[in-house]
């Protein structure tokens, strides 16, 4: 059956309602196996900030009333650059090569272009051949590799030992330290940094046991 492209897509601002598809969505699409950065970084949070933030970058694609696909992305100012920003983009499996992707991404630069942008930002997974395909195909280029890298802290034989004290520590006092939750960062952080930590405050025990594993080299 001939697919009519032109009519069949639907886009329109992502609503509330539409926060939980696009999130599961996107668990789909950004898999630990395929593309470990994009997994890393995704969450829920994701889809619920930059609606709070920026909900006309924030788009979805509809065939036949079904979730297809979906664009969230941001502003970028640097001076008097303004830069649009591709923070997500992920298409049903189901509706691939059918160009729901290009459609989003069409509707959200023509958005960026009306509030100033000049330029537009994309990153991804290396690995990521259709992505970096597709980005190509949309005209952008200039890619540059950003190296990641990260570190197991129970491996570690200075860090390691910290957290052995600190599980011992819990144990003593029959509790473990309850922090706020800590969520990731937006992909755009990442490079920042991986996790938002909490400064340990100034507890003036806390301190005296860290000076006496020598360890008062750390900001506490
Ligand atoms: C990358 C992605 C968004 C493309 O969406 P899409 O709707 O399938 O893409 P389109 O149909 O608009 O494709 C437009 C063009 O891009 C290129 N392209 C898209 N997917 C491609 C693929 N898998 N392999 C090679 N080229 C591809 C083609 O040139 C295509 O035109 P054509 O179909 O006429 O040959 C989709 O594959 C996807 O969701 N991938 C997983 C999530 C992801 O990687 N997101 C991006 C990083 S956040």
């Amino acid at each position: 059956m001939h697919f009519d492209e032109n009519e069949a897509v639907y886009v329109r601002e992502l609503a509330i309602d539409d926060i939980a598809p696009v999130y599961h969505l996107g668990e789909e699409l950004f898999t630990s196996d395929l593309y470990p950065y994009l997994y890393r970084t995704w969450d829920e949070w994701e889809v619920i900030g930059l609606y709070n933030t920026d909900p006309e970058y924030c788009l979805v694609a509809e065939i036949e009333g079904q979730l297809a696909g979906f664009i969230l992305g941001t502003i970028i100012t640097k001076a008097s650059l303004i830069y649009g920003y591709i923070v997500w983009l992920g298409v049903s499996p189901n509706f691939q090569r059918r160009k729901v992707g290009d459609k989003l991404v069409d509707q959200v630069v023509a958005r960026m272009i009306e509030d100033g942008a000049r330029f537009m930002l994309v990153d991804t997974d290396p690995t990521n051949t259709p992505a970096v395909k597709f980005f190509t195909c949309k005209g952008f280029g200039n890619v540059r590799q950003h190296i990641s890298l990260s570190m197991n802290l129970s491996q570690h034989e200075h860090y390691g030992r910290l957290i052995n004290y600190e599980n011992q520590k819990a144990e003593r006092a029959g509790y473990r330290r309850t922090r706020p939750a800590i969520r990731s960062t937006r992909k755009s952080d990442g490079m920042k940094s991986e996790v938002a930590l909490n400064s340990l405050g100034n507890d003036s025990q806390i301190t005296e046991e860290y000076e006496e594993l020598g360890v008062m080299n750390y900001e506490l």
